[in-house]
């Protein structure tokens, strides 16, 4: 993560996916849980992935890059980092709802270079039925992923200690779950550094 990082495209549906470069890992969750927050918290830059207070905000797949390659063969980038739309959102219009929540299912069944995806969980909420929906859809697809809870700094610390015993319990038996869940806080940068070792060693870097 030492280089800066760029935004290269935004993907509105599977048609327009890059071609399969280099490895990505993709961050996954519902609406507002602080996906693209948690980006920006990792790649140390403000208003790379653009956040909002209404959920709904992301609505494309947006791929991020470090700077400084050609992207020509024998100069791609080690890794891509992918924003998602988010899913569970009921207020949207529901076509643009379907939309993306097919895109999401799509893009997180059917990609080859998807090495890992982080899955987003608030630490307010816990693990919801739309969450289940789509660690099963990862465990069914084989797509390695890691649980992430997110905005920690809303809650107090026994909380987050008693959710991390709990969300680890609810993932012990899924087969394409890493077993650590880890707790982060965009705002308080709480948890980042972790996380960023984890994303190193998904990607072999
Ligand atoms: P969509 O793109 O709409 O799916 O949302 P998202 O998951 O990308 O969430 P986003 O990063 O836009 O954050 C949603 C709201 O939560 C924003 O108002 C953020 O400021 C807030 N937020 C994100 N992370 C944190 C955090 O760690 N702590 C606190 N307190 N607020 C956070
Ligand atoms: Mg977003």
């Amino acid at each position: 993560f030492g280089r800066p990082w760029i935004f290269i495209r935004g993907v509105p549906s599977m048609d327009f996916l890059p071609p399969e470069g280099p490895l990505e890992v993709a961050f996954a969750g519902r609406s507002n849980v602080g996906k693209s927050s948690l980006i920006n918290a990792l790649v140390a830059k403000k208003g790379l992935a653009r956040t909002s207070n209404t959920p709904g905000r992301t609505q494309e797949l947006n791929y991020f890059v470090p700077d400084g390659y050609s992207g020509q063969e024998g100069d791609m980038p080690p890794m891509a980092i992918v924003d998602m739309p988010g899913y569970g959102y009921a207020q949207a219009p529901k076509e643009l709802v379907d939309n993306w929540t097919k895109l999401v299912f799509d893009y997180l069944r059917g990609r080859s270079t998807l090495k890992r995806v982080y899955v987003l969980i608030d630490s307010r909420h816990g693990i919801k039925k739309n969450d289940d929906e789509v660690l099963d859809l990862l465990d069914k697809a084989a797509v390695s992923y890691q649980v992430v809870l997110t905005k920690t700094d809303k809650i107090k610390e026994a909380g987050v200690r008693r959710l991390l015993e709990e969300t680890t319990e609810k993932i012990r038996k899924r087969p394409a779950a890493f077993p650590e869940v880890l707790a982060t806080s965009s705002e308080k940068a709480g948890g980042i550094d972790d996380l960023r070792r984890a994303i190193g060693v998904a990607v072999g870097k």
